[in-house]
């Protein structure tokens, strides 16, 4: 502390401003606009932090302009998108979601973390934990998924992972969590478009996470682009000064959006670059990311009275002070090169790989592929392409050292014929190269059929409307089930794919994300059997894009959804209920839960609930079984929603073997937002439901009762 206070009262208004701007290098373009004169930038102290740049060579040269030419000396912060892998890439975070484990979840972020460190970073944008329930939206890829619940968890192992024991070390990275707060509800799925959410949404199911990502230790936050009911993020002081800073006690750094504070301007807050950043900078925004805005906007704030000078230590000095927790000060360069992916990630990679694999639809027991097979038909347009599996923001990863299916496939079947084609590429409607495709499914035991998005069709600006097969893939996709052999469809994409026609025809489905460095390997582990697939779907998979935003927390109707009656809850077309729930995913075994036990039955404010269930594994083949526990309070002083998730265990079970899986559920985690948004546990009967998915028809289910005791608000 005495260090920082020392160097702010040496510095001046310029040198105390850069500290504050953060620009933009060449290794990535992940916003508009670039301007020159990084070198000169940093040597005269008004470019205190960089982003894009990576590797050691190149952010040590920066780094040695900032330690050894500035006149303070202040070391750089070096940030990057280190989203699922620096360099050994693991599947994106919405298929890492679907593992359901905040272990992984952790350990996936330390190993990236490390090898990003090494490569010269020191600040990832990382964890996105938006809570996403529209497709539509492409940073749903980035997401955990539709539950702040699993959100919260994610945020919180991530930033553990990230953060490991102590910035200090050279393993660790700073972690951002971002975007503060409900960017997943933009209008219409629409990238960067308006969010209007209500006071309880933002609440219950937006801040949820970032408090969890706060209560971790995150070193920074990110505001949003978007607005709020009409506040933009970057300029949003009750969200950023009074819910972050104020409630939650955050005392890190807030780090702008690519340009966000310019923004403001075009979002109709302020007229000029001057207001744009008093906006900013008043509502808590301490670093300006690739704007300019603060560098040509604060001085002129400052002397016009706009901002004080106290205000603008504040926000230097929390960014010294990161500088100072990541040790740079004393060893800006933190450690050598990263020279090349370490084995032990790779089997990391490919593990959780395999793991997020969601068998979707299995209707004809055509897998596991058995080493017997002896001619496969290996087609589409994404069987081969091996860079796609890196998916949206690859970081360092290597598309030339990424696993494709085909190759996963060769490797795992060494006396199999594969014969494959793409027939179609992933967007264009040329047709020509289905006939050759089709003649090799003739030829073959069976087809796997390898469709979906490329990794250019969701992340940041990959909005779509249409949830289909993008291009005429489809068509690619009629005319090989038309030739009648088995078809066992790979399904990568960024997001649920609205394809009902597709799953009713395959003989199987298997949703395979964007699944990183070893995605080859791991779809051909699932495929062949070695592993029998365990991953459980993190978002609710729709029918038609006109059901987004679907979920499974929904308020209950007053007239709820009956088959049949046209005055219920109910589309006229199709029904409302969606492709697959929350929480599917099939295994080659198959599980029976029997025994809800929970106790006591009867409870006051500050007990537990012991909830268990046993599972009894009824296939043939060793396999997981995913259990979720989700509460419902029926009648509450305010609608409750149908489902609330409180928890997740998973079960290793031989063939035959019955296990028992339990919780203890504190009463606590009943209390709710009242009327007045302030917590409450009100009295009465509350439901608890365990089942493999969110599917209402597979739960079991019990009540208990809560007594009007101990802490409880009485009404
Ligand atoms: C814009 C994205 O919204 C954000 O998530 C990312 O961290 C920055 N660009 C930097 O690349």
């Amino acid at each position: 502390m005495v260090r920082i206070e020392r160097i702010l009262a040496a510095m001046t208004i310029d040198e105390k401003i850069g500290q504050l701007n953060m620009v933009a290098g060449s290794g990535a373009v992940t916003g508009p606009g670039r301007r020159g004169g990084l070198e000169e930038g940093i040597r005269n102290g008004r470019i205190g932090n960089v982003l894009n740049v990576w590797g050691s060579a190149e952010v040590h040269a920066l780094q040695r302009l900032a330690v050894e030419q500035s006149r303070l000396g202040i070391p750089l912060l070096v940030g990057l998108d280190v989203v699922h892998g620096h360099r050994t890439i693991f599947p994106v975070p919405l298929a890492e979601a679907a593992l359901f484990d905040p272990a992984t979840w952790e350990s996936t972020a330390r190993v990236a973390a490390a090898e990003a460190a090494a490569d010269g970073v020191t600040l990832t944008f990382a964890p996105m934990v938006d809570v996403a329930r529209d497709p539509r939206w492409g940073r749903i890829v980035e997401s955990p998924g539709e539950d702040p619940w699993v959100a919260a968890e994610f945020a919180a192992a991530k930033i553990r992972g990230f953060q490991g024991s102590a910035l200090r070390a050279t393993s660790s990275l700073a972690a951002t969590a971002k975007h503060l707060c409900g960017y997943g509800a933009v209008g219409a799925g629409r990238e960067y478009a308006s969010v209007d959410v209500s006071e309880r949404t933002l609440h219950e199911v937006h801040l949820p996470a970032f408090a969890a990502a706060v209560a971790a230790g995150a070193a920074a936050i990110m505001p949003a682009f978007i607005d709020v009911a009409a506040v933009p993020m970057t300029a949003n002081a009750p969200l950023l000064q009074g819910w972050l800073r104020g409630r939650r006690a955050f005392e890190g750094v807030v780090i702008s959006d690519y340009n966000a504070i310019a923004e403001l301007c075009n979002q109709g807050v302020a007229g000029n670059t001057v207001a744009a950043a008093t906006l900013a900078l008043k509502a808590g925004v301490d670093i300006d990311m690739a704007s300019e805005a603060y560098t040509q906007g604060l001085p002129q704030a400052l002397q016009r009275g706009l901002i004080s000078t106290s205000q603008l230590d504040e926000s230097v000095s929390r960014v010294l002070r990161l500088k100072e927790r990541l040790g740079l000060f004393d060893d800006p360069y933190r450690q050598g090169a990263l020279r090349s992916e370490s084995g032990p990630a790779r089997e990391l990679a490919r593990e959780v790989a395999r793991r997020a694999i969601v068998l979707l639809t299995h209707r004809a027991r055509v897998l596991p592929i058995g080493q017997t097979v002896g001619h496969l038909a290996v087609i589409g347009p994404l069987a081969a392409a091996g860079g796609e599996m890196l998916g949206p923001w690859p970081a360092a990863g290597r598309p030339a050292e990424t696993v494709s299916l085909l190759e996963g496939l060769k490797t795992a079947l060494p006396r199999c014929r594969i014969d494959s084609v793409p027939g179609v590429d992933t967007c264009h409607d040329d047709l020509r190269g289905v006939p050759d495709a089709i003649e090799r499914c003739r030829a073959a035991e069976l087809v796997i059929l390898c469709l979906g998005e490329d990794a250019s069709m969701s992340g940041e600006a990959g909005s779509r409307a249409d949830l289909g097969l993008p291009g005429c893939q489809r068509a690619l996709a009629e005319a090989v089930l038309a030739v009648g052999k088995p078809v066992i469809v790979v399904l990568t994409s960024g997001r649920p794919l609205t394809v009902p026609w597709l799953f009713e025809r395959a003989d199987a489905v298997l949703a395979s994300w964007f699944l990183g460095s070893e995605a080859g390997n791991a779809i051909a582990d699932v495929l062949t059997g070695k592993f029998n697939p365990t991953g459980r779907l993190p978002v609710t998979w729709p029918r038609h894009g006109g059901q987004v935003p679907i979920f499974f927390g929904q308020r209950p109707s007053g007239r709820p959804f009956k088959a049949g009656a046209r005055l219920s809850s109910t589309y006229l077309d199709i029904p409302p209920t969606p492709q697959f729930p929350f929480g599917h995913g099939l295994s080659y075994s198959s599980f029976t839960l029997r025994d809800l036990r929970c106790t006591p039955r009867v409870v006051t404010g500050g007990e537990t609930i012991g909830v268990s269930v046993s599972v009894q594994n009824d296939g043939a083949l060793a396999g997981e079984a995913t259990l979720f526990l989700f509460v419902h309070d029926p009648v509450a002083s305010i609608s409750r929603p149908v489902l609330e998730l409180e928890g997740v265990r998973r079960i290793a079970l031989a063939p035959g073997a019955t296990g028992i899986l339990s919780w203890q559920l504190p009463v606590s985690a009943l209390t709710f937002l009242g009327a007045d948004l302030d917590p409450v546990l009100e009295p009465g009967e509350f439901e608890i439901h365990v089942g493999e998915s969110a599917d209402p028809g597979g739960l079991l289910r019990c009540t208990i009762e809560v007594l009007p005791s101990g802490p409880m608000r009485q009404d």
